[in-house]
């Protein structure tokens, strides 16, 4: 249907867990503006929300703590039995004790100590720890001449790069690594989740041991004394608020350096301006926040019941035609896609710079990269909260595996006390990780930063 004449929906609710909204979520948002700033979606079969796409009813619910709770155990539909406790929607929007699901002065706590440990990470180490992580993904496909730009990096960049952050010795980082991408991939999700406490919590008894220069030892001595408990929560919240991002931010931003429908690289396009671009028009969180008003509220004529989620669509609200050009210009930071009020993201600094290294190093090895199918074949990942590519089929001129290489060559000169290491294939080295080892202790053998 023809996106200008499409119908408001009158009483129907969007649905925005089909291929149809995976396709073009901007539809849904329009037939929304036409109602209002505000209107009924579905997010998932028998999930009913409120999606917000007005830029400054947006900034309202986000700034109102008053009208407003982020604490999901006001969800009246969840607390009166009408969802399935094993409902999918409900990892994202289930009540847990971390910075997202909390209130008031509990969230202040847990959100001071969360926020003074990033700003412990500087722009100098956090390009430190992303590049030979990015050396050694790229090493892994570099002489394929073909790749899947989302899986074989954007997704396992950052997923190792909290390993690091996180302090991760190799064998508790490889769980980490396994059961998150369960979680992601809703694999055995149950046993993934068992397996990612297990191993936080071993993480959490060491670092209380032996504390390292990471971000679980500032957590842990941080003033506000989070307990075991709640430091295992606000790790599994920020592997999760992180990684996921993370990896579409990369996977848009390339997509987009990649297009020749905006010819990326041709135009001269720096990586910095592909990355505000998404973040303005391809956020990869679209639309989350979730609100419980605490009484009925009027969203500009549509009326949020007491206890019904208030979702903010990050995407509709940068998109809404009532912010004006001039202000989407020169306002760079107008954009909603980190968030607003005392829930914004408080990564946005590091994730970009993340991001930018990522995309650096990947150009700077591959040069001649190039989309392998054409652009509109490519998917979209179905879901009502992310904007996120199932798969970014690339090609290039192969090249060898240079990093690998020069790290395992300069280890056949034995350090102090160290046994001579048998000059491995950098072949060996480079399919290891797929079989036997976890992808980080690999790492840690090769790269021993
Ligand atoms: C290093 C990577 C990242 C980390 C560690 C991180 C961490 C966090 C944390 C802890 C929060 C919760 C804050 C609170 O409730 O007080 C948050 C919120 C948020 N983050 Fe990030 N983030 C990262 C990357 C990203 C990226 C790439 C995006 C998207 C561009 C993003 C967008 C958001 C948004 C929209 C919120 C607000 C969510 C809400 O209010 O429900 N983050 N982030």
């Amino acid at each position: 249907m023809d996106r200008q004449s499409a119908p408001a929906p009158t009483g129907a609710r969007c649905p925005m867990h089909d291929a149809a909204f995976a396709a073009d979520p901007d539809q849904i948002y329009d037939r929304l503006r036409a109602h209002g700033p505000a209107g009924p979606v579905e997010l998932a079969p028998g999930i009913d929300a409120t999606l917000v796409v007005g830029h400054e009813t947006a900034l309202r619910v986000l700034q109102n703590t008053t009208l407003f709770a982020r604490d999901s155990r006001h969800w009246k539909a969840l607390n009166e039995g009408h969802i399935p406790l094993d409902h999918p929607v409900l990892p994202m929007m289930a009540y847990r004790p971390n910075c997202l699901f909390t209130d008031g002065a509990v969230h202040l706590r847990l959100r001071k100590a969360v926020t003074d440990s990033l700003a412990r990470l500087n722009i100098t180490r956090i390009r430190r720890d992303v590049e030979p992580i990015a050396d050694y993904l790229i090493d892994q496909f570099s002489e394929r001449g073909r790749a899947d730009l989302l899986n074989d990096y954007a997704k396992l960049l950052p997923l190792l790069l909290f390993n690091k952050l996180f302090g991760c010795p190799a064998g508790i980082g490889d769980t980490l690594t396994s059961a998150m991408s369960a979680i992601f991939d809703g694999k055995d999700a149950l046993r993934a989740n068992e397996e990612l406490t297990a191993c936080l919590m071993e993480l959490i008894a060491l670092k209380r041991r032996q504390p390292g220069d990471d971000v679980t030892s500032w957590l842990i001595q941080h003033p506000a004394g989070l307990t075991d408990e709640e430091l295992k929560d606000q790790l599994v919240m920020l592997m999760g608020a992180g990684v996921e991002p993370e990896r579409n931010l990369i996977g848009n931003a390339l997509l987009l350096l990649l297009s020749p429908d905006t010819s990326g690289r041709d135009s001269g396009l720096l990586i910095g301006e592909a990355i505000d671009h998404v973040l303005w028009n391809q956020t990869p969180i679209a639309n989350y926040a979730t609100h419980y008003p605490v009484q009925d509220v009027d969203l500009g004529g549509v009326v949020a019941e007491a206890g019904t989620p208030v979702v903010i669509s990050f995407a509709a609200a940068n998109t809404d035609p009532a912010l004006d050009e001039a202000r989407r210009r020169h306002s760079k930071g107008a954009h909603l896609a980190w968030g607003a009020g005392p829930h914004a993201c408080p990564a946005k600094d590091p994730a970009q710079v993340i991001a930018v290294t990522a995309i650096e190093k990947l150009l700077n090895a591959l040069p001649d990269l190039m989309l392998a199918v054409p652009e509109k074949d490519l998917q979209w990942r179905p879901g009502p909260f992310h904007r996120a590519l199932v798969a970014l089929p690339v090609a290039f001129s192969p090249a060898p595996a240079t990093h690998i290489a020069s790290a395992l060559q300069s280890r056949t000169v034995p350090a102090a006390g160290e046994q001579p290491l048998p000059t491995a294939p950098v072949a060996a080295a480079r399919q290891e990780p797929a079989r036997k080892k976890g992808f980080w202790s690999t790492f840690l053998d090769i790269f021993r930063v």
